[in-house]
Order: C-alpha cells, then structure tokens, then sequence
C-alpha cells in the first residue's frame, strides 16, 4: 500500500485552496490540478509499503501526537517547484506556527527512520500542491499577486494517509488519525 503522512484541512482552507487554485487555471494553458479532496501537506511520503508493516507506524506516530500540542497555521504564499515550460508544481505554503510544523515533521522523521523508512535526503519544504506539469501561454504569472485567505486555523491532528488510484483517479484516504495532545 503506497502510503504518507499528512495534514489535512477544514473546509474553509479548502475552500480558500480551491479559489486559489481557479485563479490558476484561468492564467494557465494546462495542467493536471489536483482535486479539492486531495489537497493536504505531506508531512512524510513512505512509498510503498507491505499491509502487515504499516501497523509498525501506529505506536511511533501515537507517541508523536501524544506529546506535540496543537498549533496554528495559515495559508502564505503560492511559488513554484521546477522551471522552463512546464511548472513541476505550484503550490501554496504555510505561515503561523511553522516552528511547531517543522518540529513535528523532523519527530515524524526521525521517529520513522528509528523503525526501518529511511530518511529524505532533501530539506523538508512543507507546501500543499495546487497543480502539477503546469503550462502558462504567456510569463509565468508573478505569485506574490496572487491573494489567498489567510485566516489562521488549527493543526490539531495529522493522519496516514492511504494513496490509491480508483477508477483512473487519485484517491487518498485517512486509514488513522492521529490528535495532537492525546
Ligand atoms: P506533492 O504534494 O509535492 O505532490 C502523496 O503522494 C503525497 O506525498 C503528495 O503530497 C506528494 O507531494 C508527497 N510525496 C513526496 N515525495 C513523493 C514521491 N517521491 N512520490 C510521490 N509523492 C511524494
């Protein structure tokens, strides 16, 4: 099972994701946008992984959520992954309490590599991905014009994530969660 551990959002930071995104689309040529269901911020991507093994990241992930209080973000700003014609990803990153993500992602990290994932070899960039292969007519546009709703909101838990294609489709599904502070 091809598995992640994420965050994902109240609707109202979805809703502020997809206006973003549908001002994307207007100013691009193509792209393939993600859909609104699937928009989180992966705190760690595991690949693939035997159904038997992912109950070995229930207790080091319990014992994470256990200790880290919940925290406060806020939508920041758009930018990009990639260069040339096609834009690898366009996504939107995080402001607030980014002191406590980043600290949580490096427990998740480490916490996994001390049970057998090995750990990424690149910085962790926290960013939620709009759209990916993005392709404009015209310059790509000046991200600090777009706005985006930056009404704070509660991390107060994170999941495992399942990722499966479904009838041609991305479909990922929360198989646990995990409560910040419980
Ligand atoms: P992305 O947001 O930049 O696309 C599920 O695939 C999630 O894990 C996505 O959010 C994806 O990041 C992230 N991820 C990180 N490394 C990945 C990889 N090597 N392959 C696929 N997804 C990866």
């Amino acid at each position: 099972m091809r598995l992640f551990v994420g965050i994902e959002f109240p609707a109202t930071v979805l809703d502020a994701l997809s206006d973003c995104q549908n001002r994307l689309r207007g100013s691009a040529k193509r792209g393939r946008f993600k859909r609104r269901d699937n928009f989180h911020l992966t705190l760690k991507f595991l690949g693939e992984v035997p159904a038997d093994e992912s109950k070995r990241l229930i207790a080091p992930l319990a014992g994470i959520a256990q200790a880290v209080q919940p925290f406060c973000l806020s939508l920041g700003h758009m930018g990009q992954f990639g260069s040339g014609s096609s834009i690898r990803v366009v996504w939107v990153d995080v402001a607030g309490e980014t002191d406590c993500l980043s600290r949580l992602q490096a427990q998740i990290e480490q916490a996994l590599a001390e049970v057998g994932f090995r750990p990424e070899a690149r910085r962790w960039q926290p960013h939620i991905t709009l759209a990916q292969d993005v392709e404009f007519s015209g310059a790509i546009p000046a991200w600090a014009e777009f706005s985006i709703d930056n009404t704070a909101f509660e991390v107060s838990e994170f999941a495992l994530i399942l990722s499966e294609e479904q009838e041609r489709r991305r479909v990922y599904t929360p198989i646990h969660r995990f409560v910040l502070g419980s």
